[in-house]
């Protein structure tokens, strides 16, 4: 009898739900068994309990130790902190993933991209500490600590190894942020020694993103503290072809949660045009992570037929078809 999993699925707001039922539903066709644990987080999970992130969504992710998350609205208002940096921080979720590779029929200025973005994912400015000198001054703090560097900068070469990867690059601002980036550097030229197998190289990230728009196909896995890399995964996303396309997972040594990486597009919200495949190229991470190789890849080589046929696209990809349609042309298409 095959496996069952539990996973926690968090729908989102704006165009989550129905972007979740496609991605469910194509999961459901491909034959892999999951029991989806539902629960809310973001706009409709405040209106419900008065909270973004409420207690029975984190004991959820605590017990099921995944979790596909659709995009969510942040309240507009004071005081609402950002959900996702609040679930990356509870969980500890150390690594965000992000790959970067050609889809066929998707037209770019460049054919030959495939590269991985590996941000430090609960550091750096994130880490939310700030103070108020007086009326006209803030004073914020960018933290970064030696166990921090060493365990993402790991995460990188063992990413690499398991990936077919033969290159790691550093990204850092080491000759301005002497002390933080200085340590985020020197300790990936030591976590290197362990790895003699793959290839190294060290970037400032003014140079690199100069570099990513003019010859991208040069860089394979790079590695970088969370601000660098929340700018550059996005650059990435539009070498590719836009962040409707892009996916991304969040990684920690006990929970993960798989993510599309565009909002909640409240403008296209419940008129069954949106695009469902940042979502979907996340759940296929998903099913990696999880061991069900063989249906990430059907699912994944349904997506690119349907891309490269170009008959049944969504709005977004310069087609006229609906979410729905778009996602009965994947299940017509898988090999289960
Ligand atoms: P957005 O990504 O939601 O939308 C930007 C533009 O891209 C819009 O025109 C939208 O229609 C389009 N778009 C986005 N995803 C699409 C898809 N799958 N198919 C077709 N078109 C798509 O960014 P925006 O408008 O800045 O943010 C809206 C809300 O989303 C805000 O409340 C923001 O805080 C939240 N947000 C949530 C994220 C998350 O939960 N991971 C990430 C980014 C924003």
């Amino acid at each position: 009898m095959s496996k069952i999993y539990d996973i926690t699925l968090i729908d989102g707001d704006g165009i989550g739900p129905e972007i979740t039922q496609a991605v469910v539903e194509i999961i459901d066709a491909v034959g892999v068994k999951i029991n989806w644990d539902k629960q809310l987080a973001g706009a409709r999970a405040y209106e419900r309990y008065q909270d973004t992130i409420p207690e029975v969504t984190i004991k959820s992710i605590e017990k099921n130790k995944i979790c596909l998350k659709a995009p969510i609205t942040t309240p507009i208002g004071t005081g609402f902190k950002s959900v996702n940096v609040g679930l990356r921080r509870h969980f500890d979720l150390y690594a965000n993933v992000r790959p970067s590779k050609n889809l066929p029929n998707v037209k770019t200025p460049f054919s030959n991209v495939d590269l991985v973005i590996i941000r430090e994912n609960t550091e750096d400015i994130y880490a939310g500490i700030e103070h108020k000198i007086d009326d006209e001054t803030i004073h914020g703090i960018k933290l970064i600590t030696k166990k921090g560097c060493e365990r993402i900068c790991d995460f990188a070469f063992q990413y690499a190894i398991k990936n077919n990867r033969t290159k790691v690059g550093v990204v850092t601002k080491a000759n301005i942020s002497k002390l933080a980036d200085g340590m985020f550097l020197n300790t990936f030229r030591e976590v290197a020694k362990n790895y003699q197998n793959i290839e190294t190289h060290e970037i400032l990230v003014d140079n690199l993103c100069m570099q990513l728009v003019q010859k991208p196909s040069q860089f394979d896995v790079l590695v970088m503290p969370n601000l660098y890399g929340d700018i550059v995964s996005d650059l990435c996303a539009g070498l590719i072809g836009g962040l409707g396309l892009a996916q991304s997972a969040n990684i920690g040594t006990s929970c993960a949660i798989f993510e599309a990486v565009h909002g909640s597009a409240p403008d296209i919200a419940g008129q069954n045009i949106a695009n469902p495949s940042g979502l979907l190229r996340s759940a296929i991470m998903m099913l990696n992570y999880i061991g069900e190789n063989n249906a990430a890849s059907s699912i994944e080589n349904a997506l690119f037929e349907v891309l490269k046929e170009g008959k049944i696209l969504t709005k977004d990809l310069g087609g006229n078809s609906t979410t729905s349609e778009f996602k009965e042309e994947i299940i017509k298409k898988l090999s289960v």
